[in-house]
């Protein structure tokens, strides 16, 4: 069979199995829809206990990382607290002391660095054991530059937000993989399937993150390895940051979601994360847009996010020129 032959029958199985799968569509949404409430309404997928196992958590001396320490220290786990700000990292510490009966302690680490992170597993083994509980939420947001990002802070975003996850993979899973249990949580962020203008480092490294964490639960899937869960949280706008509720108040974003807070997302990420949620969206509406908006060709779904902030980025970006 000639090359041309043989590449037109690939070409032509390819459509085949496209229009196969667009013809079961409506049927799958039917079962995914049904499988929902199933699970709602018998409780199908048990949520584990996590008590007494070892969670480390980066950026954890502020925000979102505090409150998830929070959360997961009231489920019982021991909690390292990982942050370059030790006085915030013990400041969380004291939190989860005073109300908790867990083990924690504050551990000052970068986590771009892969020997800082070497050096954190072996004192955290030490101090509290092997690690099972793994959450990626250290980041950076820097966006005192937006217009015109220094390199050096661009390179410092995708280093923290995006290349660190890849330390922390290298450094805790041959663990959790020796066990044959664990989970990795990873802080993504909407941004991650609705770029933002302007935002185009952070956007990257959400998106990244969010592939990042689809080829590991894919490999995990292959090693038979059912027992470690990943699971990407990709929320809208937190409070927790001064910096980013400034921006969403500059780009009227208010007026579309209220900014949630560390808490409520806290809780409905460690509830997702027991239960083996492979993506939790905050609002859970969002959920539902960001698969709606995919089916458009890239042009229409670039001017739907425009709809709504052309007109702030304009402004904005006239203020700084
Ligand atoms: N704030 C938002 O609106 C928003 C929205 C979506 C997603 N997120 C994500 O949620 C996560 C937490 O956000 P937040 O608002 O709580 O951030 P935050 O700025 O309040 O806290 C981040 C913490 O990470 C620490 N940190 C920074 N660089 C580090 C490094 N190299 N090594 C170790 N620790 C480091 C900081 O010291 C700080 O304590 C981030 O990943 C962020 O991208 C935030
Ligand atoms: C470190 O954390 C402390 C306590 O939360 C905070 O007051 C301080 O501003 C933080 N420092 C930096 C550099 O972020
Ligand atoms: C973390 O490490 C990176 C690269 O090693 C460095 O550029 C950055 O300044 C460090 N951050 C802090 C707060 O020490
Ligand atoms: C980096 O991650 C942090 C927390 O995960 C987030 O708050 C911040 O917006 C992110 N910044 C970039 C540039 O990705």
């Amino acid at each position: 069979m000639s090359e041309v032959v043989r590449s037109t029958l690939v070409k032509l199985q390819a459509i085949i199995a496209l229009i196969g799968l667009a013809a079961i569509t409506p049927l799958l949404i039917l079962v995914a829809l049904l499988g929902r409430l199933i699970a709602k309404i018998c409780c199908c997928s048990a949520p584990k206990s996590i008590a007494g196992e070892v969670a480390v958590v980066t950026g954890a001396g502020h925000g979102l990382g505090r409150a998830i320490s929070l959360e997961l220290a009231r489920k019982g786990c021991h909690i390292a607290v990982v942050d370059i700000n030790v006085s915030g990292a013990e400041d969380t510490v004291k939190q989860i002391q005073d109300i908790y009966k867990v083990r924690a302690k504050a551990y000052k680490a970068n986590v771009t660095n892969y020997d800082d992170l070497v050096e954190l597993n072996s004192k955290v083994v030490e101090d509290l054991g092997p690690v099972t509980v793994l959450v990626n939420n250290a980041g950076v947001m820097m966006h005192r530059n937006m217009f015109n990002p220094d390199p050096v802070d661009v390179q410092l975003m995708i280093n923290v937000n995006l290349s660190s996850h890849f330390w922390t993979k290298l450094v805790f899973l041959p663990k959790m993989k020796e066990l044959r249990k664990g989970f990795i949580v990873t802080i993504s962020s909407l941004a991650g399937v609705f770029p933002l203008p302007y935002s185009a480092t952070y956007s990257t490294t959400k998106s990244g993150a969010l592939t990042h964490m689809r080829a590991l639960r894919m490999e995990l899937a292959l090693e038979n390895q059912k027992d470690i869960h990943v699971t990407t949280v990709l929320p809208s706008f937190l409070r927790t940051n001064t910096d980013v509720t400034q921006l969403t108040h500059t780009i009227g974003f208010g007026d579309l979601y209220p900014l949630l807070t560390g808490e409520e997302v806290a809780q409905r990420i460690v509830t997702g994360m027991v239960r083996g949620e492979a993506e939790i969206s905050l609002p859970r509406m969002a959920a539902i847009l960001y698969r709606l908006i995919l089916i458009f060709p890239a042009e229409w779904q670039d001017r739907l996010i425009l709809l709504f902030s052309r007109n702030k980025f304009k402004k904005l970006r006239e203020e700084h020129s």
